[in-house]
This record gives structure tokens, C-alpha cells and sequence, in this order.
């Protein structure tokens, strides 16, 4: 696959980061929101990425400057349609993103990989709204997307070989280590986190210990980066709600039911960093 060019659909959180990083690869990107002001909340985020990184030293200030004339913004996918290959980074509704993968189809080279950050949405099922259901495929980021170095590839149904390979060696050129996974709900990350962060938000309900203790037992204890309540703010706690209710859903295990609190909380709008608020308080 010679990919000179990457479409990037949705520029929140995780396709920011996704833009962001295809940039910092060397790849032209056209970056698609839905309006001007969804467009300007994309540039803003990359452009606090790149003061972070600036600041530690990951990057110069000419490289991100060519880095930010590498990217291309539109509100009309249409402008996809010379891309070498498609990255698709919505919010998660399977009926928005089955549409984007329709128009896509109709308007992308049919050799192009259509593929999906989704992180709970069945790849089999977008890949069944094109015409080249062999080359739709999950690739799953995680958020930092600069930082983070995993990517998890999803082999939909009918999704080939030569397009994991191809999606492989793509995610090589950006520095990400790649694993692959059947398209089961979860994947592989998701699969184990989501019960361990359910039940992080039970042990608070049921006064196990405090929120502070809990973490700084995982981050000690485990050396793990950030402890389960504060990972809990950084995803967003309506996503990891949402991830857990599909899987639910989907596979009926005890183990993916949503604690009422985690629901409760959502209802408040306690959504985590993003809006302020979540198990901890934040400066937006
Ligand atoms: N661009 C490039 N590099 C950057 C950067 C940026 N914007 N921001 C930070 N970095 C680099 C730093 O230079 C540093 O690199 P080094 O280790 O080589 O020096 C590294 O990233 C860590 O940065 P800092 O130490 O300065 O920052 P923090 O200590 O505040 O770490 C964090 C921030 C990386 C978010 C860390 O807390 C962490 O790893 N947390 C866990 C995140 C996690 O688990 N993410 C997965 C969530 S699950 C998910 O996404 C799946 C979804 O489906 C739910």
C-alpha cells in the first residue's frame, strides 16, 4: 500500500490525536469535522498537543510548523476522495458511522482502506455498509495518541489479510507497536480494562476505601501510570459507560454492568476532565 495521503473523519479527543500523529509521520492528512467550530475545537487540541510536546521536548518548533501545513481542514468528505487510506474517529453510533463508511465507499478508490477507531462498534458491521468489506478494518488508538504506543487491529468478518498487513506496516511508520484481535466486543484492552475500571467505581460505592487511596494503591502497588478512578476521568466516564452498556449488551456478563453510581454520575454531568469534573476536579 503506498499511502502518501490520510483522511482522518472526526477531530475530538482521539481524532485530534490520530491527525496529530499521521502528521508527525510524514503523511499529508485532510482532516474532516462536521462544522467550523468543531474544526477550530480540533486545531485547538492539536494545538495544545504540540505545545506539550514542544515543551518536552518531543518536537521543534519548525517541525511542528510542518507538521501543522501537512494537515488539510474540511467540513466536506467529499475532499477525502484522493486519500490513500481513511481513518475513522466519530463518536461512537454505529448508524453515523455506517453512513460515513457508505459515502466512503462511494467516494474513496476501491483499494483504499476504510478503517475504524471505534473501540466498541462491530467492524463487520461497518464494513457490511461498502462495497469492499475486505478492506474495513479496526485500528484502535489509545488516548494520548501521540503518546501511546499500542495500536490494536480489528479483523472484521471478511476483513483480509493483505489489509492488516497493509494497516500493520502503516502503524510501524508511526512508531506504534500493533496486536490484533478478533471483532469481539473490547478487543483486547478494553476486554480487561472495562470490568477493572467497573469495578474500581464499586469499590467506591461500597466505601471500600477512598477514591485517593484506591488510586495511589494501583499506582503504587502496580505501577501502573494513572490509578483506575483518575483513568476513569482521563477516558471519560460517558465513555467508558457507553463501552461498558455495548458490552453488556452484547455479551450479557455480569462483568461489563455498569455500577449506578458510574450512571449517576454521568446523569450529573461528572463526565471526568472534559467537563470539569469527575471523581476529581479540574481546571478546564
Ligand atoms: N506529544 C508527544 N509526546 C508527548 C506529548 C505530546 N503531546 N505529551 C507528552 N509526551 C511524552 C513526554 O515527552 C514523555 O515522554 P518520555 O517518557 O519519553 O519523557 C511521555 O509522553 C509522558 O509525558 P509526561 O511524563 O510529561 O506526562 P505525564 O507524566 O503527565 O503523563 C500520560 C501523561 C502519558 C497521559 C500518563 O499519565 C499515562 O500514560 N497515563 C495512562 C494513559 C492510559 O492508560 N491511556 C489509555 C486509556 S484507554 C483508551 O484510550 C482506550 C479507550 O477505548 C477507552
Amino acid at each position: 500500500m503506498d499511502v502518501k495521503t490520510v483522511g482522518v473523519v472526526g477531530a475530538g479527543l482521539m481524532g485530534s490525536g490520530i491527525i496529530e500523529t499521521v502528521a508527525r509521520g510524514g503523511y499529508d492528512v485532510v482532516a474532516r469535522e462536521i462544522d467550523e467550530s468543531a474544526v477550530a475545537g480540533g486545531k485547538k487540541r492539536i494545538e495544545r498537543s504540540n505545545a506539550r510536546a514542544l515543551e518536552r521536548g518531543k518536537i521543534t518548533e519548525e517541525q511542528a510548523n510542518v507538521e501543522n501545513a501537512r494537515i488539510t481542514w474540511t467540513t466536506n468528505l467529499t475532499d477525502l476522495k484522493d486519500c490513500d487510506l481513511v481513518i475513522e474517529a466519530i463518536v461512537e453510533n454505529l448508524d453515523m458511522k455506517k453512513d460515513i463508511f457508505s459515502e466512503l465507499s462511494r467516494i474513496t478508490r476501491p483499494e483504499v482502506i476504510l478503517a475504524s477507531n471505534t473501540s466498541s462498534v462491530s467492524i463487520t458491521a461497518l464494513a457490511a455498509a461498502t462495497e469492499r468489506p475486505d478492506r474495513v478494518a479496526g485500528m484502535h488508538f489509545f488516548n494520548p495518541v501521540p503518546v501511546m504506543k499500542l495500536v490494536e487491529l480489528v479483523q472484521g468478518l471478511q476483513t483480509s489479510q493483505q489489509t492488516l498487513d497493509d494497516l500493520r506496516a502503516f502503524a510501524g511508520t508511526l512508531d506504534k507497536t500493533v496486536v490484533t484481535a478478533k471483532d469481539t466486543p473490547g478487543f483486547i484492552v478494553n476486554y480487561l480494562l472495562v470490568p477493572y475500571l467497573l469495578e474500581a467505581v464499586k469499590m467506591v460505592e461500597d466505601n471500600v476505601a477512598s477514591k485517593e487511596d484506591i488510586d495511589t494503591a494501583i499506582e503504587l502497588g502496580l505501577s501502573h501510570r494513572m490509578g483506575p478512578l483518575t483513568l476513569l476521568d482521563f477516558v471519560g466516564l460517558d465513555t467508558t459507560l457507553f463501552i461498558a452498556d455495548v458490552m453488556f449488551e452484547e455479551l450479557r456478563q455480569p462483568k461489563y454492568a455498569a455500577p449506578p453510581l458510574l450512571r449517576k454520575m454521568v446523569t450529573a454531568g461528572y463526565l471526568g476532565r472534559k467537563s470539569g469534573r469527575g471523581f476529581y476536579e479540574y481546571n478546564t
